[in-house]
């Protein structure tokens, strides 16, 4: 749990930083080197890592005696998360065709920027104030020992690793978040 509350905080910088690289002024250019490099760590680890470790967490807390209300809440977190893998796809190609110098409608770019900043940051709300809690109600010493076994070996590649290109990535947010 600790260090799905931590991810919380490195995705939150991330996704402050990402926000902060969209707004230049009118006559500058975004650095979209960085934004693919943001994206790229959101697929590469809160996609792929974080949400899963999520999944496995909350498949289990659906094993327990919930109400009709809490499963609903569940299933509405579990959805999004298909939701939100899908929503950052759609980034990466959008971004990679500005790279590629394709012509994309940079209103169309900012709502899908501004919608998945939203979708990112209430589904984070909703799981510190209500799925974790839940959590911690409804899981057993022996089911966080079996997630923690079963999760152990994936490292965040920028804040534990500082890895390849994460590394100048990292300077980025420490800066646009300080
Ligand atoms: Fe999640
Ligand atoms: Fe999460």
């Amino acid at each position: 749990m600790v260090r799905l509350e931590d991810d919380h905080l490195h995705i939150a910088r991330v996704l402050e930083a990402l926000e902060r690289a969209l707004s230049v002024p009118p006559d500058e250019d975004v650095n979209w080197e960085i934004v693919a490099d943001i994206i790229s760590y959101l697929q590469e680890y809160p996609d792929t890592v974080h949400h899963p470790v999520e999944d496995q967490l909350f498949d289990r807390v659906l094993d327990k005696g919930l109400t009709p209300a809490e499963r609903e809440l569940v299933h509405t977190n579990l959805a999004q998360h298909a939701e939100i893998i899908g929503a950052t796809v759609q980034l990466e190609r959008d971004v990679g065709q500005i790279l590629n110098d394709i012509i994309v409608p940079m209103d169309q770019l900012q709502d899908h920027f501004k919608r998945y900043l939203e979708l990112q940051r209430a589904h984070m709300r909703n799981e510190i104030h209500h799925l974790f809690p839940l959590a911690e109600r409804q899981l057993a010493e022996e089911d966080w020992q079996a997630i923690a076994a079963q999760t152990a070996t994936q490292a965040d590649p920028m804040f534990e690793l500082n890895l390849g290109k994460f590394a100048s990535l990292y300077e980025f947010v420490a800066e646009a978040t300080s």
